[in-house]
């Protein structure tokens, strides 16, 4: 049975960044609060005009010249993005038409920060079924233009930074390389937690000047509840992975945590017992990037932690649904 192999991964964020001096004249808040409890110190934020498929097609051009394809090569697009350019069609076929690739299947997928995971079940099981050979993984997020940023939305907006990472997904039948499991998780008795109310199918009109007006288009996070959910879920899907496999927290030599907040991943680290050099962060420089963050994060670390081929690499996440994740790859 073939494997899927990470062939390359391409990132692309955008080139306005906003540094927490620049929320403070948006917001009551402060760098000092900022770092403190989330270790954020800027983020990038799209500029008017410029969305989730741009973002993705740069990361996605960026891939495909690493790993010397041609977007012809691509079998199958799996886009993951919590909210879209536009309400319907995903970005998904909206990538695919910028890549030029009419009649190649698209996939959106929808699950927050788990969903660059997600998607990697789902382009894992295609290649180890032999359904396709080549797939492009996507996680692309535009948060910012969702954002409240008045002194109100000040909890989450503090958090969230756009950006995209694409991988080239590549069917193996080296034994020594590839994804070796992903364990996908959800629990919707807390999907209200993390959410976006509105605009919304359950609502005539979808969405209301009262909706504008009260917040309700924003997103809505029990900060807390999130927190603590993700310390426990992250280091609880980690392990099952590495179980699921016979290994040990000792045998990796990187893990990449969903960047949600540099706390959450100092717990997760410090609960699964990894040492620094096994654990790789850039939410300082990103903010939680949803979707995004995995690919952007895994880029850099690969690179910072001089993974080889045949290292084990562990990735987990935790958001939205909730839902959580895990995978672990040989690289
Ligand atoms: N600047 C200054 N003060 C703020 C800010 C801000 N940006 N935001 C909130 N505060 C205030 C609050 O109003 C509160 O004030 P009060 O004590 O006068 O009421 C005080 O700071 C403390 O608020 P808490 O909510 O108790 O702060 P906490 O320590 O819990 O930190 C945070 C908040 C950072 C949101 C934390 O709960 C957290 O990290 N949660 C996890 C969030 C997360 O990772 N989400 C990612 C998942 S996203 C996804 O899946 C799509």
């Amino acid at each position: 049975m073939p494997r899927a192999a990470f062939a390359s991964i391409g990132t692309a964020v955008p080139d306005r960044v906003v540094t927490n001096a620049d929320l403070v004249a948006l917001m009551e808040t402060s760098d000092e609060w900022i770092q403190q409890r989330t270790g954020i110190r800027e983020r990038h934020w799209v500029k008017e005009g410029e969305g989730v498929a741009d973002l993705a097609e740069r990361a996605a051009h960026r891939a495909l010249e690493k790993a010397g394809w041609q977007p012809s090569d691509v079998e199958a697009i799996v886009f993951a993005s919590i909210q879209g350019d536009h309400v319907f069609p995903g970005d998904g076929c909206y990538l695919q038409a910028r890549l030029g690739l009419p009649g190649v299947p698209a996939i959106d997928i929808r699950n927050a920060c788990s969903g660059f995971l997600y998607g990697l079940s789902v382009a894992n099981a295609w290649i180890v079924s032999g359904t396709y050979k080549r797939i492009l993984l996507v996680g692309a997020e535009v948060q910012s233009t969702g954002l409240d940023v008045s002194t109100r939305g000040r909890d989450v907006a503090v958090i969230f930074g756009d950006g995209a990472g694409a991988v080239c997904l590549e069917a193996t039948d080296d034994p020594g390389r590839g994804v070796l499991s992903v364990h996908l998780h959800a629990d919707g008795r807390f999907a209200k937690e993390l959410s976006g109310a509105a605009p919304g199918a359950i609502y005539h009109p979808r969405v209301s000047v009262q909706q504008i007006e009260d917040g309700s288009v924003f997103p809505h996070m029990e900060g807390q509840k999130v927190f603590k959910h993700a310390i426990v879920k992250m280091p609880e899907v980690m392990r099952e992975a590495l179980e699921k496999n016979g290994a040990q927290a000792a045998d990796l030599k990187l893990v990449v945590p969903h960047q949600a907040n540099l706390r959450i991943a100092e717990v997760v680290q410090k609960s699964l017992g990894l040492r620094d050099d096994q654990v790789f962060n850039n939410i300082q420089k990103y903010g939680n990037t949803t979707a995004a963050s995995i690919p952007l994060c895994l880029e850099e670390a690969v690179e910072a932690r001089g993974v080889q081929r045949g290292d084990l690499v562990g990735l987990c996440a935790f958001g939205a649904g909730f839902t959580w994740a895990s995978a672990l790859i040989r690289w």
